[in-house]
């Protein structure tokens, strides 16, 4: 199969060149002006914008998480994704406490095998560093290609290590090629806030917000940052979504470290506001929670000066249902929000189109940074001969209304119901096939296939 995909603006990193894309098979082979190669199928772009597919290296698909799993399975979380013009997902893996690397890797092999529609990889979650465990790290990321260990710094009691076992996990990555990654909120201040909320009988989705104040995370974020510092690991700070937390990473900058900052599209447009609407809020209850207008100015200053690299959506969605298992308590309200299929129209809208940032820092904060960061660089993340032929074909004029009644992800109610985008993914090809043209599907579960990524060092 062959596509010549004419007239188009084509982006990139450093370019936006009206030119032509030529692919074969699963892959690009030429971009010029005035191709002449005699293809299988011809698509005509005039008007539209030629892109990287997005890559959203931060969702939980079919996760077991707070005595429930996250609604969006492989086949319904990558069909939504594709939807909205994301062709490769990084998935987290959580070991269980006392079980080995291999053990959670095996479970989510299950889960996945078969099922998925776009590109995947794996970040493994290391949720109890010890011996066996340090001895996975090698074979994780030269066996597997799984080269990024999530941590968390939160969640006591089930996901949580402590800083001796981060600083020994630090050591080992470096060791192997590996990045470390965070979820970096002081999990014990926040246990103390959430037990002095309910002992006080305040229990609305309001007392989450309370519960986890941007010191929690700046005071985290910030301890990270020392810690990779010394033991010298790459380092990436996930959905981080406050001033704080960002002018930890800034101070890094100023001793010469580079420490990675993602956020997620919700804390750039969404702000706390939402959970003083009673238990309709536990839509937004997510962690970090939502933050300040001040935090999103931050963030979006932090994006144009490239502190903050990419622009992810932790998605984990959950059914209302599964939200009421908190209707009478904050604290057992599943934490996540669905945004997979939503990411890359709101960030256009939001962004480009709202002249926030430009068109060429969004290619690299939605699909190049994540990457080259994330070592897959460049296989994925570019238009250029050689590279995967995953590329999406976007009208910036296209107006539409994000809802329930038309998004694809497995949930009954929409985050951002009744919001207004102009920009709209209308074709998307995967790899060399046209995987979604004109909101309908046109691949099989199993068509998605998992990365296997390179070792990486930090720099980009
Ligand atoms: O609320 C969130 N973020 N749920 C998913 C787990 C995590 O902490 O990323
Ligand atoms: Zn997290
Ligand atoms: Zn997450």
């Amino acid at each position: 199969m062959s596509i010549l995909i004419k007239n188009g603006k084509v982006v990139g990193v450093g370019e936006i060149a009206d030119a032509d894309v030529y692919i074969e098979g699963e892959s690009i082979v030429a971009i010029g002006q005035n191709l002449s190669y005699k293809a299988d199928k011809v698509i005509d772009a005039k008007g539209m914008l030629v892109m990287p597919g997005g890559i959203d290296p931060h969702v939980h698909l079919d996760m077991p998480f707070m005595g429930t799993y996250s609604s969006d399975d492989y086949t319904s979380g990558t069909s939504a994704a594709l939807h909205g013009g994301t062709t490769m997902v990084i998935d987290f893996i959580l070991q269980t406490q006392g079980k080995s690397l291999y053990h959670a890797l095996g479970e989510w092999q299950g889960r996945s095998n078969n099922k998925a529609l776009c590109d995947y990889s794996f970040h493994m979650a290391v949720t109890d560093f010890n011996d066996n465990t340090k001895k996975e790290i090698a074979d994780m990321v030269n066996k597997e290609g799984i080269t990024s260990f999530k941590t968390f710094m939160a969640y006591k009691g089930a996901l949580m290590i402590d800083d001796r076992q981060m600083v020994g996990l630090m050591n080992e990555v470096k060791k192997q090629g590996g990045m470390v990654t965070v979820h970096a909120t002081n999990g014990d201040m926040i246990d103390f806030l959430v037990a002095k909320h309910r002992s006080e009988g305040k229990l609305s989705p309001l007392y989450h917000y309370l519960s986890q104040p941007e010191i929690t995370e700046s005071e985290a974020s910030g301890r990270f940052a020392d810690m990779a510092y010394h033991t010298g690991v790459p380092a990436y700070i996930v959905h981080m979504t406050c001033e704080g937390a960002l002018n930890q990473v800034r101070d890094a900058e100023k001793r010469n470290q580079r420490v990675f900052a993602e956020t997620c599209i919700q804390y750039l447009i969404i702000d706390a506001s939402l959970y003083e609407k009673d238990f309709d809020g536990a839509k937004w209850v997510m962690s970090p929670p939502l933050r300040e207008k001040k935090d999103q100015a931050a963030l979006w200053a932090g994006i144009n000066q490239g502190s903050v690299q990419v622009v992810a959506t932790d998605h984990c969605p959950f059914k209302w249902e599964q939200k009421l298992m908190g209707k009478d308590d904050f604290s057992k309200i599943p934490n996540g929000h669905p945004a997979i299929e939503h990411r890359m129209e709101l960030l256009f809208s939001e962004g480009v189109n709202k002249g926030k940032i430009s068109l060429n820092k969004y290619v690299e904060v939605t699909s190049t940074n994540a990457a080259k960061i994330f070592g897959m660089y460049p296989k994925k993340g570019c238009i250029a001969p050689g590279a995967d032929a995953d590329i999406i074909i976007f009208d910036p004029n296209e107006e539409h209304t994000l809802s329930v009644k038309s998004h694809h992800m497995n949930v009954d109610y929409s985050a951002y119901e009744g919001w207004k985008v102009k920009g709209k993914t209308k074709t998307v090809i995967m790899r060399g096939e046209v995987a979604v043209d004109k909101n309908e599907l046109l691949i099989k579960p199993g068509y998605g296939k998992f990365v296997k990524r390179n070792k990486v060092n930090g720099i980009i």
